[in-house]
Order: C-alpha cells, then sequence, then structure tokens
C-alpha cells in the first residue's frame, strides 16, 4: 500500500486543541505536513502544539471573528508556509427545543460552525487561488443530512455548511481548489459526553458497527481527502458513522 506523504504542505486546523480536531492535526502531522493547531484561547493552541511536537504552531482565534481569523492565518503563513490544506473543524452545539431555542443560541451556534467557516476560506483561498492548488475539507455532521430534535440550531449550520461547500467546490475547481465535507456520526468526544447513559445505548443500536465513532475514524477520511489520492474528489459529503445512516 502507497503511504500517505504530505511532505512540504502545511494544513490549518480550526478547533484543533481537543477531541477530533487534535486527531486531524496529529494524523497531518504524522503524514509529514506542518499544522497550523488554531484555537480560541492561545494558551491552549499553544500547549497543544508543543505537545504535538516539531512541524506544529498554535495559533489564536474565535472562528466566528473575521479580523481575529486573517490575524492567524497570517502568523501560520509566516511561521509555517503558505497554507495547502484548510480544515474547518471548530464547532459547537446549544442543542435545545425549538420553542425554547434563544436566539444566542442560533446566533453562537450558526456564528461558529457556518460564518466560522465562512471566514477562514475566504482568508485561504486567495493563497491557494494563487498557487493553483488547496484542499478544504469542512466537518459537517450526519445531523446536517437528516435532522435532530433538539439541534435546528446546528442542524442547520451544518447543511448550511454542506451548501457552503458545494458552492466553493464550483466556484474554485478550475483553480484547483477541492473542497469536501465529512459528515461524522457519533464520535466520543467532549461534545458527545454529556449525553445521558440511556440515550448513548439508544444511539449504540442504531449504528451498524455497535460502536461510537473515535477523532481518529474522522482523522483517517481527512487525510485522504488531504491527500492525492482524492484529486478527483470535490463538492461531496463523506460519511463516517458506523453505518448509522444507511
Ligand atoms: P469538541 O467540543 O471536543 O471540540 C470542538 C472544538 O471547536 C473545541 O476545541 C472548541 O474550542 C472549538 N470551537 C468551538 N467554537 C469555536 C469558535 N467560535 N472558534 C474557534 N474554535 C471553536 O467537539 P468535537 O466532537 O471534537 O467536534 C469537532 C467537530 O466535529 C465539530 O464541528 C462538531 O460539530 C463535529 N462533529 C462532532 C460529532 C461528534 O459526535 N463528536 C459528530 C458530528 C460532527
Amino acid at each position: 500500500m502507497t503511504p500517505i506523504d504530505l511532505s512540504g504542505r502545511v494544513a490549518f486546523v480550526t478547533g484543533g486543541t481537543r477531541g477530533i480536531g487534535l486527531a486531524i492535526a496529529r494524523t497531518l502531522l504524522d503524514a509529514g505536513a506542518r499544522v497550523a493547531v488554531a484555537g480560541r484561547d492561545a494558551d491552549r493552541a499553544r500547549s497543544a502544539a508543543e505537545r504535538l511536537g516539531a512541524g506544529t504552531l498554535g495559533v489564536a482565534c474565535d472562528v466566528a471573528d473575521a479580523v481575529q481569523v486573517e490575524a492567524a492565518l497570517t502568523a501560520a503563513e509566516s511561521g509555517l508556509g503558505p497554507i495547502d490544506i484548510l480544515v474547518n473543524n471548530a464547532g459547537l452545539t446549544r442543542d435545545n427545543l425549538l420553542l425554547r431555542l434563544s436566539e444566542s443560541d442560533w446566533d453562537v451556534v450558526l456564528d461558529a460552525n457556518l460564518k466560522g467557516a465562512f471566514n477562514t476560506t475566504r482568508a485561504a483561498v486567495r493563497g491557494m487561488m494563487k498557487r493553483r492548488s488547496g484542499r478544504i475539507i469542512n466537518i459537517t455532521s450526519i445531523v446536517g443530512l437528516t435532522g435532530n430534535k433538539g439541534q435546528a440550531n446546528y442542524a442547520a449550520s451544518k447543511a448550511g455548511l454542506i451548501g457552503f461547500t458545494k458552492s466553493v467546490a464550483k466556484e474554485y475547481a478550475s483553480r484547483n481548489i477541492l473542497a469536501n465535507c465529512i459528515a461524522p456520526g457519533f464520535i466520543d468526544t467532549d461534545m458527545t459526553s454529556a449525553l445521558p447513559d440511556g440515550a448513548r445505548a439508544a444511539l449504540l443500536e442504531q449504528i451498524a458497527l455497535g460502536r461510537l465513532g473515535r477523532p481518529e475514524d474522522v482523522a483517517g477520511a481527512v487525510l485522504f481527502l488531504a491527500s492525492d489520492l482524492a484529486s478527483y474528489v470535490t463538492g461531496q459529503v463523506l460519511v463516517i458513522d458506523g453505518g448509522m445512516v444507511i
């Protein structure tokens, strides 16, 4: 089997300090890429990068803030080089039934999950256009395809991310910039740890492979989409859910 070699490439991973983002950063680094680990908190971003080791740089930005995003991208590019691979992984939930969903619950989720990807992509795509090469990988969710009770804001943000990705794929294909989504199912991270045991058991029953996903299961798909193996793949949604929705 040909090993995937990303040496010489630079990746920028949002929400890279823990969970799925950290696994993505580690996997891309192991494949030889240099990796900017972006987190909201500067100290946490720095220490995550330090723990990952050489070839990484911690940068701080709230993805919902375009000015902070521009500054973080500039810092990453001056520290590591032009960004070849952008992974929009940062995301959050503020779950509630629609009638109890506040305007701020709506805004916070849409701002981070959807506007965040707009901010980073707009900032990164300029350099990619000049170099006529780039990969944009957006972490959406199975919920963006199916909807979910209590997650109208989250599902809307993740469905929006799919439409955004497909549009970017069409706009920049002629510049050899490929944009794809990964839609994880139920992955064992801080985001899902608060789920009550009953709900967790009920979810497990729906998963054909009979286990929760690991952050590394998602990172492997990112590695594929970032690599030369995926050079004819754009505008797609790759579902990584252990057969939860077939
Ligand atoms: P997590 O909660 O462990 O990590 C999310 C990361 O995003 C954190 O580091 C957080 O600080 C960061 N973040 C949130 N808002 C941000 C903002 N405005 N600016 C910068 N960073 C921000 O969650 P997990 O599970 O690792 O999730 C990663 C991505 O995968 C998210 O987009 C999530 O929606 C998605 N996902 C997760 C699933 C799961 O089952 N865990 C399933 C489907 C999708």
